[in-house]
């Protein structure tokens, strides 16, 4: 179904800073690009349009029209192949080697040497009548990345002759969904894979899901004592659960839960690296980072352990350079840092045992291996390398025995395990339709249109799109007049809409594009509108432009020959995604596949794992998706190992304070006040309540009728 042309929505300007985003009013307008070009008025529209045509002639080829063709479905170059389809949208640039492309044009999944369609997975959630759309979590790929993190630590301290262990810990903030979190303490036991925890709630998940004597708890942020005392709990049940003192105001609390409960803890101590590092999330480093101790509470924590004669408790140096860090070389010089910190303070007499880096080992979203800061220049094991070999030769300088290193690894553990997957459920083309061939009876404003084409060159581009807006003007002023009518009018806008389709063509083999003309391939894109709700699910899309990858899942052996932003189906202007990874840049628009009459056409946003799972909130009250776990065998079967329903609109209702009896009660009593005053028959009300009852029992999302 084609709409009428809506244009493109400028973004809103949004207030971002401080926590990880701030998210402004929702509400607001929307502005055609359409409209928002030159409308000129027209006075002597009649005696400017006589000129034109005749300025027109005697520049152009005069008296040979180039007459438009039927709008081309643009983009055929021909054969077209699933290898193609694996180059343009970067499966294996981004992918890990976990994402491919069959033979038959499906995305695979693959981890233990077998893979799986992802067409196929969710052919069998339809099977079992979930909807679309779903987050699929993948468990393999989760196993494989905690797998290769500790084996590529271990390769490194092997190569260097490290004389310690690696000890990773998952940062229960970056997905605390319970699945996804038994999922690692179940994956991660053979390593001891630990957690880190930041709150009260966090360390009550990790006490009841970690099963292994000797795992590490990472105790981060603002501790009560309750905190602590679970903390000291923790030490008594066998786990080796660190404070990581963030604040001098937290020692006189762990010591004196420490002397109530007879438990001595193990402390560790945050210190603020002034080397600051690349990437979005530079400010958790560097001077003015909100965590860590300064030296000198550094050195007032030492003398106070040590007046208290626990300065034996000091055993772990902890640092977090930031998230995402997209350049190895910020890496090993925050390291280097760190660990001048860590000399000084064996030296100072404190019994340290564990470096602790943090997080900050990136994802390649885009797939560029560059210092973008959504891309990495490096790779899982040169991470590792270098930090096993930076810590090497610090330590044998200083003569230090090696520590146990330890990092905090989220983003790069959990964000390719969970791919979101939705149906479009409607487009909208930008594309001129039933142009009418030349006749001698049409207006001279069709004909003054007709003229551009002729003239239609590089040299004269610019030219030709001021008088395609000219003309398209005068035809909209002279409809409002009452001079033109509806179906020339509509010729105009049609002509209008296929000459912009040729300029921007054109602009495509210029070196030199007028900056009118920049932004025009992007807005004549298509408008793929896609089952899910952004702010729901890729809030981070919307609040600090994270890129994700985003292709079909199928049909990848046919050509794309659209070009597309992709809008969701809240009603909301910033529910969009029109920044797409490209290759070595930023695309704005995505190469997809034309909609088939009856079939449904899907796509899946890759990488979506980290932290936005619980960001998402319920703008236009749309729910949590599906959300459905399989496991893929080694046959290259796979089985849906969880299923968990999204919300019902219920739900939904409830967490905004509706009571959903209440409103079913009100709306009976509605139904039959109908009944009473005639509206409707008793029949007929029970329909309705039928109705009523069972959609609030339904999917928030966009369903199709079977
Ligand atoms: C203290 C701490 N550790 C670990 C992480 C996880 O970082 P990443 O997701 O880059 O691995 C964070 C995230 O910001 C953090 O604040």
């Amino acid at each position: 179904m084609r709409r009428a042309f809506a244009g493109f929505l400028p973004k809103r300007g949004r207030f971002k800073g401080g926590s990880r985003y701030n998210r402004a009013s929702l509400s607001g307008h929307v502005t055609t690009f359409f409209n928002t070009l030159s409308e000129e008025t027209v006075l002597n529209a009649a005696k400017k349009s006589a000129d034109k045509t005749a300025t027109r002639k005697s520049k152009g080829k005069a008296g040979k029209q180039a007459q438009p063709k039927p709008a081309p479905a643009r983009g055929h170059t021909g054969e077209w192949s699933a290898r193609k389809s694996l180059d343009l949208y970067g499966f294996e640039r981004w992918g890990n080697d976990y994402f491919s492309v069959s033979k038959n044009g499906n995305v695979t999944a693959r981890t233990l040497n077998a893979s799986v369609e992802l067409i196929d997975i969710v052919n069998g959630m339809l099977e079992r009548d979930m909807q679309m759309p779903v987050l699929l979590r993948i468990e393999n790929i989760l196993d494989a990345q905690i797998k290769r993190l500790n084996m590529a630590f271990r390769t490194a301290i092997e190569s260097h002759g490290y004389k310690s262990e690696y000890r990773g810990v998952y940062p229960i903030k970056v997905n605390q969904q319970s699945q996804v979190v038994e999922e690692i303490a179940d994956f991660g036991k053979r390593y001891k894979h630990g957690f880190e925890v930041g709150s009260k709630p966090e360390i009550i998940v990790a006490l009841s899901t970690l099963e292994e004597p000797g795992s590490l708890i990472i105790c981060n942020g603002y501790k009560d004592v309750e905190f602590i005392e679970l903390g000291l709990s923790a030490i008594k049940l066998g786990f080796v659960c660190v404070f990581v003192v963030e604040t001098p105001s937290e020692i006189p609390s762990i010591i004196e839960c420490s002397r109530r409960t007879g438990i001595e803890p193990i402390i560790g101590v945050r210190v603020k690296t002034t080397a600051a590092v690349g990437g979005h999330w530079n400010s958790t480093s560097g001077d003015r980072s909100v965590f860590g101790l300064t030296t000198s509470q550094l050195v007032e924590l030492v003398d106070t352990l040590k007046a208290e004669n626990m300065l034996h408790c000091l055993q772990l140096l902890h640092c977090h350079l930031g998230s995402q860090i997209p350049d190895i070389k910020d890496i090993r010089m925050g390291i280097t840092e760190v660990c001048r910190y860590y000399a000084d303070l064996v030296n100072e007499g404190a019994a340290l045992k564990y470096i602790d880096l943090g997080g900050g080992l990136a994802v390649d979203y885009t797939g560029w291996g560059s210092t973008y800061g959504q891309s990495r220049n490096y790779s899982l094991q040169e991470y590792c390398d270098d930090i096993v070999d930076t810590l090497k030769q610090s330590f044998d300088e200083y003569g230090i025995a090696h520590p146990t290193i330890v990092t905090e690894s989220g983003r790069a553990t959990i964000a390719y395990s969970s791919i979101l997957i939705f149906n479009v459920v409607d487009t909208t083309i930008f594309e001129p339709s039933n142009l009418p061939a030349p006749h001698k009876d049409e207006h001279p404003l069709i004909t003054s249109m007709r003229d551009i084409y002729g003239s239609l060159t590089e040299s004269r581009i610019q030219e030709c799109y001021n008088d395609a807006h000219y003309w398209r003007n005068e035809a909209r002023e002279l409809f409002r007049r009452g001079q033109l009518d509806l179906r020339t009018r509509s010729v105009a806008e049609n002509l209008f809409l296929d000459l912009l389709h040729k300029i921007a063509d054109l602009t495509e083999s210029m070196g030199r594009v007028p900056s009118d003309l920049e932004g025009l391939k992007l807005s004549l894109a298509d408008i793929y509108y896609g089952n899910f709700s952004l702010f729901q699910s890729l809030p981070d899309t919307w609040a600090i432009d994270q890129l994700f990858p985003i292709a079909p899942i199928h049909r990848l052996n046919e050509e794309p020959t659209r070009r597309a932003v992709i809008a969701d189906i809240t009603c909301d202007s910033d529910g969009k995604i029109d920044r797409f990874v490209g290759e070595g840049e930023v695309a704005k628009v995505l190469p997809l596949h034309e909609l088939l009459p009856n079939k449904e056409y899907y796509l899946g946003v890759f990488l979506v794992g980290a932290y936005q799972e619980t960001l998402g909130d319920l703008h236009n009250l749309f729910g949590d998706t599906n959300v459905v776990s399989v496991r893929i065998n080694r046959d290259g079967g796979y089985d849906f190992v969880k299923e968990m329903q999204g919300d019902s609109i219920a739900d939904v209702l409830s967490y905004v304070e509706y009571y959903p009896k209440e409103m079913q009660e009100r709306h009976r009593n509605t139904a039959e006040r109908a009944v009473r005053e005639g509206r409707i028959t008793a029949r007929e009300r029970q329909q309705i309540i039928k109705l009523f009852n069972e959609s609030l029992n339904g999917y928030t999302y966009f369903e199709k009728e079977d």
